[in-house]
């Protein structure tokens, strides 16, 4: 007898109608039809069936503090990470906690189901690390997270900066981070890059740095990741997050960068919403647009994700974890409009990012965790139109979160033929 039998499903690859089989937390057949007894069978009725989201890049340490003490007036980078530096002293382990379990909430309504976060590993006291490790073990049944020793003040150019993240990585945090275009030279940045990644060698951790976040054509720090990641023999291993100064770069100079970043395997996370808006601030007009060249590292075979970053916090205002509206930024952003475009988009919230993570029976085939998630759109590509609404968020094999269908109720008495317009979320067959 089989715990769940979900049948009628679309998947993300277009193949229709199949079902899905689950025992035990796992996946145990994936079919087009499948006719075994079920404690619970659900008629997908011809919609989207997509593994979970994935984030690959947030911050969850600084997550829901927008306005505290005072909200970010340049819109810049630099300003935020000043304020965060004035709201750090005021973070009690409590409050921290408890914001971070508010937004494990909400990312599991939207079947939000794992996420990398840094954890600003710059402060002595490492509370944040000890929130966020708190919060890990709490949020486990239903949500991996998995955290990243970011020196948000710079590795080499805050006093103690690296000694505090080898205590955080000592306490367990999983993937060593670093910020070498906010160290004080491009020296020293590269310097940092060496050190950071001789440390994950040593440890046999990942790597996800904040890399050339940056307007400035001439921080080239990802070349430097690319070189240490082949020298320390870290391939796939090692990720390049934001590379916004990738945006303004000399084309010639990008057309060696990419076989490089390609032969290092590494990974990229753009961050569509924050980078529209956090970069290009020092321009007129015309504006850069601040995001990395997602489809010409895609093209070169580099796997990119898309992240959410920022929610509510001292460099983003807005936000509620929905990795839809993440993916339809960056297709916006980086013109990704044709079909198979789009759907790499929906891979940069999912699979992509899953790979990042390095997340372990991800995915809808035999033996993959149950996770997954029924969606109202037929297909990924509408399920980004729609920011479609996630009817049903399972994590092994268990309902987690349950939305109800959006509707539109509409009253329009001067209609001549009496008939009502569908709503946008229910289109009409094509
Ligand atoms: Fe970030």
């Amino acid at each position: 007898m089989l715990d769940l039998l979900l049948h009628n499903a679309t998947l993300p690859d277009g193949r229709s109608p199949m079902a899905i089989a689950v025992q035990g937390g796992r996946i145990v057949d994936v079919a087009s039809v499948i006719d075994a007894p079920a404690r619970e069978t659900i008629d997908a009725q011809g919609l989207l069936v997509s593994p979970p989201f994935v984030d690959a890049h947030f911050h969850m340490d600084s997550t829901l503090s927008y306005g505290m003490p005072r909200v970010n007036q340049s819109g810049t980078l630099l300003e935020g990470i000043a304020l965060w530096g004035e709201l750090k002293p005021t973070l009690t382990q409590e409050a921290v906690i408890e914001r971070a379990l508010a937004y494990c909430d909400w990312a599991v309504a939207r079947g939000l189901l794992a996420i990398r976060s840094h954890v600003d590993t710059s402060d002595a006291r490492l509370l944040a690390v000890e929130a966020l490790l708190e919060v890990k073990q709490r949020v486990a049944p239903y949500l991996d997270l998995q955290l990243v020793a970011f020196p948000q003040d710079g590795v080499l150019r805050s006093p103690g900066a690296l000694a505090n993240l080898e205590r955080a990585l000592d306490m367990g945090v999983d993937v060593v981070g670093g910020i070498p275009h906010f160290e004080r030279t491009m020296a020293e940045g590269a310097a940092s890059v060496k050190l950071l990644c001789e440390i994950a060698a040593r440890r046999g951790k990942l790597v996800d740095m904040h890399c050339d976040e940056s307007d400035d054509p001439l921080s080239r720090h990802v070349e430097t990741l690319a070189f240490e990641t082949q020298r320390l023999g870290l391939h796939g291993r090692v990720t390049g997050s934001h590379l916004t100064s990738m945006h303004s770069m000399d084309n010639y100079y990008v057309s060696k960068l990419l076989p490089l970043m390609a032969e290092a395997q590494l990974h990229v996370v753009s961050n569509p919403l924050i980078n529209i808006t956090l970069q290009g601030r020092h321009d007129s007009y015309p504006k850069r647009r601040g995001m990395t060249r997602v489809p010409e590292l895609l093209a070169h075979g580099v796997n990119v994700a898309f992240g959410q970053d920022c929610v509510m916090d001292p460099w983003y205002a807005l936000g509620s974890g929905d990795m839809l509206e993440v993916a339809a930024m960056g297709l916006h952003v980086a013109q990704m409009t044709s079909r198979a475009a789009m759907q790499q988009c929906f891979d940069a919230v999912t699979t992509s990012a899953a790979r990042i993570l390095q997340l372990e029976d991800y995915g809808l085939t035999t033996g993959c965790h149950a996770d997954f998630v029924l969606l109202q759109a037929r297909d990924p590509v509408e399920a980004i139109r729609l920011r479609a609404t996630r009817l049903k968020v399972f994590r092994r094999g268990r309902l987690v979160a349950e939305s109800p269908e959006a509707t539109a109720s509409l009253y329009l008495d001067g209609r001549p033929d009496g008939t009502a317009f569908l709503s946008p979320a229910t289109p009409p067959s094509r």
